[in-house]
């Protein structure tokens, strides 16, 4: 497996951590927010260990608090988790369909179903990875890729672990990795997890705006919920 993030310590371990248990990761450090970079990265992974057979488009940021409309966080969230994937989708798409074959699996989130009060670049981000995926599908299967979209629910990693706002049906990060595997297994277009969850967001998804908005001021925020923490102190 050839990993890449931006930061190498963090490879390191991952690469120390595989090996304990007989298993083999190459770090390539590399930002996905830089197209010929990732380009380069991609030719010398298949240069180095020969042709990508799967490759799991996975880098993402969410903004722990942010004004809503902060510019400079609006493009830096579109610039690693939309920019970042069509870089990389870039790089490795038209290669897998020079040989005829390869799998691509996208990690968007459940967040990009329908915007999320106080997420907005988070949830505009997800959203454009989605539709992104749905238009290159048709296209990636006739050059015999199979190309998916995860979409997760909560994951407990390093991205949610301070989220002040509740976060039903959390899963821990093994169970997600496994239910990913899972879904690598067939070719369903979408990997959708916990199952209850991504039941949710798609009744929602299917509700008019003003019923979807009527349910939102309902649930709990992150500002309701510290404001009850206080009371409770
Ligand atoms: N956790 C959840 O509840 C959840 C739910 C739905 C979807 N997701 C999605 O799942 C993916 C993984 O999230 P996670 O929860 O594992 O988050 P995480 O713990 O914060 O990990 C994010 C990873 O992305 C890498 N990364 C960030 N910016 C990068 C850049 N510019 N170039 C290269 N690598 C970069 C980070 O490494 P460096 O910082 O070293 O670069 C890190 O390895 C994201 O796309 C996220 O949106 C997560």
């Amino acid at each position: 497996v050839a990993a890449t993030a931006r930061r190498l310590p963090e490879l390191e371990a991952l690469v120390t951590e595989a090996a304990a248990e007989g298993g083999r990761i190459v770090a390539y450090p590399c930002d996905v927010t830089d197209g010929a970079g990732m380009d380069r990265l991609v030719a010398v992974v298949e240069q180095v260990h020969g042709p990508i057979a799967l490759a799991i488009l996975n880098a993402g940021v969410a903004p722990k608090s942010a004004a809503s409309l902060d510019v400079a966080t609006f493009r830096q969230v579109i610039d690693v988790n939309l920019m970042g994937v069509v870089h990389g989708l870039a790089a490795v798409h038209p290669r897998m369909a020079g040989r005829g074959r390869g799998r691509i699996a996208v990690n968007a989130s459940l967040a990009g179903y329908r915007g999320l009060p106080g997420a907005g670049a988070y949830s505009a981000s997800k959203a454009a990875v989605i539709a992104l995926c749905e238009s290159l599908q048709i296209e990636a299967g006739r050059a015999g890729i199979v190309l998916q979209v995860v979409n997760p629910g909560f994951v407990e990693t390093p991205m949610t672990r301070d989220n002040p706002h509740p976060m039903p049906f959390l899963l821990p990060v093994e169970t997600a990795a496994r239910r990913l595997c899972d879904g690598l297994e067939h070719d369903r277009f979408e990997i959708a997890f916990p199952r209850r969850l991504a039941w949710i967001a798609k009744l929602f998804r299917l509700l008019p705006a003003g019923a979807y908005f009527a349910l939102m001021r309902r649930a709990p925020t992150a500002k309701g919920e510290a404001e009850r923490a206080e009371t409770q102190r």
